[in-house]
């Protein structure tokens, strides 16, 4: 990936041109949420200027509301690689729709069953799963980490496989550390013993190509706001168990797929943006999109095949960014690095790194940066049964996180100001 291209790439995003205190902000705070291009702006306003209605109606803009959801379903299931749109449903975030799918899952479980949740999660794919088996009597198993590297403990995992397990809660990779999980192998795990998976991808969408029949899932959720799109939630599950499972639905809304799932009115502004944000990362791998807001033209076999090169370049791109970053940080003496540091190891995370300095606080060390334009986290990011698991709490660690917007001038800066913070 050239300076050229990434250069290319920048100014499609109008945020990344702003200043801060007179330094160039740089954002390194993709895990909670990246910055948007202008084709995502673009068909977010357009939208709503031109079709702006609710779905069901007779007249023309809510016609043209149905052809603009119909659009993003599709373009979401190529991003997600399902050959069924009306699998992916929306909602206002992935917690809500988790916390969702959680109750209505767990329905279905009696006295002695089992669920299992790992302390790599986001607590938004621990906490739902913990409240609905306590509320319905099941039992809770957890895996443990190697505190070492912040890896999945799997030989723990398998050892709370039985015939009691009816699912398994996973991340596919986390949002603190960036450890990237062994996911088919796990959902693999799951279905030997007759489990169902649920694979929060979340942290992983930015990153990597995400194939629901590759990882073998029997539902995943993501967010597009951490995909360079708005503030909206997603969940894809396999039809007969969106189809069998019974959500909790008002009575006059479409108890059919894709509405199913959907509760409430959407955010079809959201989803509209949602759809301009798979077709931005689609252009990045040579796709060329004839109306980018609201293309019709772009098959569904097009985008994935520019999904797949898209991918492939941001992972390669991106890996060179990350281990400039984590060869700095190694090389400081008043920073611990949390997580995978041998380069030998690439494959085994993502992008995303976190640290404690011996010197300072992670809130003060933020602010610090902040000051000086960074955009970087701190605390626990709501991976809190990892910073309990590490005795992290209540400081947690300073997160920093590169996507592929981000440049080796921008790394090269923070860490210059990381060595000023010894
Ligand atoms: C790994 C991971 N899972 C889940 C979530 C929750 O997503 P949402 O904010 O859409 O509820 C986040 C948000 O930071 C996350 O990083």
């Amino acid at each position: 990936m050239s300076d050229a291209w990434v250069s290319s790439v920048r100014k499609l995003f109008p945020a990344l041109a702003r200043t801060f205190n007179d330094c160039p902000a740089v954002f390194l705070d993709g895990p909670a949420g990246t910055q948007v291009p202008e084709v995502v702006i673009q068909a977010i306003s357009r939208y709503l200027r031109e079709s702006n209605a609710n779905l069901g109606g007779t007249f023309f803009t809510s016609c043209e509301t149905v052809e603009w959801m119909r659009a993003a379903h599709q373009a979401v299931a190529d991003f997600l690689g399902t050959d069924d749109p009306d699998t992916v449903a929306f909602g206002p975030n992935m917690t809500t729709l988790n916390f969702a799918l959680s109750r209505a899952i767990a329905r279905t479980w009696r006295k002695g069953d089992e669920i299992i949740v790992t302390r790599l999660e986001h607590d938004s794919n621990f906490t739902p799963w913990i409240t609905a088996a306590r509320e319905q009597g099941a039992r809770v198993r957890y895996v443990d980490i190697h505190v070492e590297d912040c890896t999945l403990d799997l030989e723990c995992l398998r050892s709370l496989l039985s015939d009691r397990t009816r699912l398994i809660a996973v991340g596919c990779a986390s949002n603190a550390t960036g450890t990237r999980n062994p996911i088919e192998a796990i959902c693999q795990s799951a279905r030997e013993v007759g489990a169902l998976s649920v694979v929060d991808a979340v942290h992983f969408a930015p990153h990597e190509r995400i194939d629901v029949r590759r990882f073998g899932c029997d539902f995943l959720l993501c967010s597009a706001y951490k995909f360079f799109g708005p503030h909206l939630g997603i969940l894809w599950g396999r039809r007969q168990h969106l189809e069998n499972i019974t959500p909790y639905k008002l009575r006059p809304a479409p108890h059919a797929l894709p509405g199913r799932w959907m509760t409430g009115t959407q955010s079809h502004e959201a989803i509209a943006g949602a759809k301009a944000a798979v077709d931005y990362l689609a252009t990045l791998g040579g796709a060329t999109l004839s109306c980018p807001e609201k293309d019709l033209s772009l098959s569904s076999a097009d985008r994935r095949t520019a999904l797949d090169a898209a991918f492939e370049r941001i992972q390669s791109y991106e890996s060179q960014l990350i281990w400039q970053m984590i060869d700095g940080l190694k090389s400081m003496p008043h920073v611990k690095l949390w997580g995978i540091t041998d380069r030998a190891r690439a494959s085994e995370r993502l992008p995303t790194v976190a640290v404690t300095l011996a010197c300072l606080k992670p809130i003060e060390a933020a602010r610090r940066l902040a000051a000086q334009g960074f955009c970087v986290w701190h605390g626990n990011y709501y991976a809190l049964p990892l910073t309990e698991r590490l005795g992290l709490e209540p400081d947690g660690m300073l997160r920093i996180g590169v996507v592929h917007y981000n440049t080796s001038e921008e790394v090269d800066r923070f860490l210059t100001a990381v060595e000023q913070l010894s």
